[in-house]
């Protein structure tokens, strides 16, 4: 699991090589999601001490929601690069996998649905369900598809 203590200047989740499943283009951009993801946990605590309540309430929903979007468009991005990759290699668990995929897609819609009604509370657990999810989905999922493209010849 994540480091999941938490201090000032600290990263919310620390990559760990053992996140790494053997092929290159997904453990750069597990990487990437998880900058993401701690950039979004930086932005759920981002405060300006020199604001007014108000200036400082809307400025912090402003950067919350740019670092949601971040998040949902990388994730995205790097969906369809794993299922491209799967349908190349004719990956025999390709349905399973993308369907996992889906599923995740739509709860992190859901939560982005509440956070824009004015669910604040949305962010906190938006940020701790996108690191468990992927860290489990790197450890199992993630992990038996780059075994099979291993197996392909896939680096
Ligand atoms: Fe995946």
């Amino acid at each position: 699991m994540a480091t999941t203590e938490f201090g000032q200047g600290q990263d919310y989740v620390t990559w760990s090589e053992r996140y790494d499943v053997g092929i290159s283009f997904m453990d750069e951009q597990h990487r990437k999601i998880v900058d993401i993801i701690n950039e979004l946990h930086r932005s759920l605590f981002a405060l300006k001490l020199d604001e007014t309540e108000e200036e400082k309430e809307k400025e912090k929903a402003e950067g919350i929601k740019k670092s949601i979007h971040a998040a949902v468009e990388y994730v995205k991005v790097h969906f369809s690069a794993e299922e491209e990759v799967m349908r190349k290699i004719e990956y025999p668990k390709f349905p399973a996998h993308k369907a996992r995929h889906e599923d995740f897609a739509r709860r992190m819609l859901q939560d982005v649905m509440r956070f824009s009604s004015g669910d604040k509370r949305v962010g906190m657990q938006l940020v701790t369900f996108l690191r468990d999810w992927l860290l489990e989905h790197i450890a199992v999922a993630d992990k038996d598809l780059a075994l099979y493209a291993k197996s392909k010849g896939m680096k």
